[in-house]
């Protein structure tokens, strides 16, 4: 259901980027094109080695590519896409999301596209309840943006509460239904 769909795969500073290895694994093993686009506290917790494997392409991070005066367009990618979907999404990247603070590749990227965007928040349970993150998230919600809403669970902080991003599967069933309804 997703042969041929076209994402950017956002992801950010959280614990949980080790899940978007699994999950871009999953799209591209759906039929989907991927390019994944990082922020760069992302890379602190996920090698693009690994994502650039997995999705087959150049990872994106940075506005410019060092000394060859190219940049890359984050008007062309907004463009592009069927979807992009922001797993996981840190407090501080929800905060830019919200107010328009576009000071790196990923939040300029969402502000330039068209298609939907599926946010799933990552972060500790006291985080995510801030009336802070809260306000974000309803500014995005009324935005259109369709938050994928993490689980109650073990954190790993060790604390147990709700802010667990979402499994990498049930972003994918959530992504196929999308697109199921979309077609009928
Ligand atoms: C070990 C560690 C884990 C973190 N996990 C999270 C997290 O799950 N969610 C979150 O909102 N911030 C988390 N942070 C804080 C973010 O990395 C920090 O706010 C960063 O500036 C986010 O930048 P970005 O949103 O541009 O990627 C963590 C920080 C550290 C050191």
């Amino acid at each position: 259901m997703l042969t041929g769909k076209k994402f950017i795969l956002g992801i950010t500073g959280s614990i949980a980027a080790y899940k978007a290895a699994y999950l871009l694994r999953l799209l591209v093993k759906e039929g989907a094109e991927v390019q994944v686009v990082i922020t760069p506290a992302g890379k602190e917790f996920i090698t693009p080695v690994t994502l650039s494997a997995l999705s087959g392409k150049p990872v994106i991070s940075e506005f410019f590519t060092a000394n060859s005066g190219s940049w890359n367009s984050h008007v062309d990618l907004g463009l592009w896409a069927d979807a992009m979907i922001i797993a996981p999404a840190t407090a501080a990247t929800l905060g830019k999301m919200a107010n328009g603070i576009a000071d790196n590749m990923l939040v300029t990227t969402y502000l330039s596209a068209k298609c939907p965007v599926f946010i799933a928040p990552a972060m500790d349970l006291d985080m995510f309840a801030h009336p802070s993150t809260q306000n974000n998230l309803n500014t995005l919600r009324s935005f259109g943006n369709l938050i994928i809403e993490p689980e109650t669970g073990a954190l790993a902080s060790g604390l147990h509460g709700k802010g667990r991003m979402e499994e990498p599967e049930k972003i994918v069933e959530y992504l196929q239904h999308f697109f199921s309804e979309k077609k009928n």
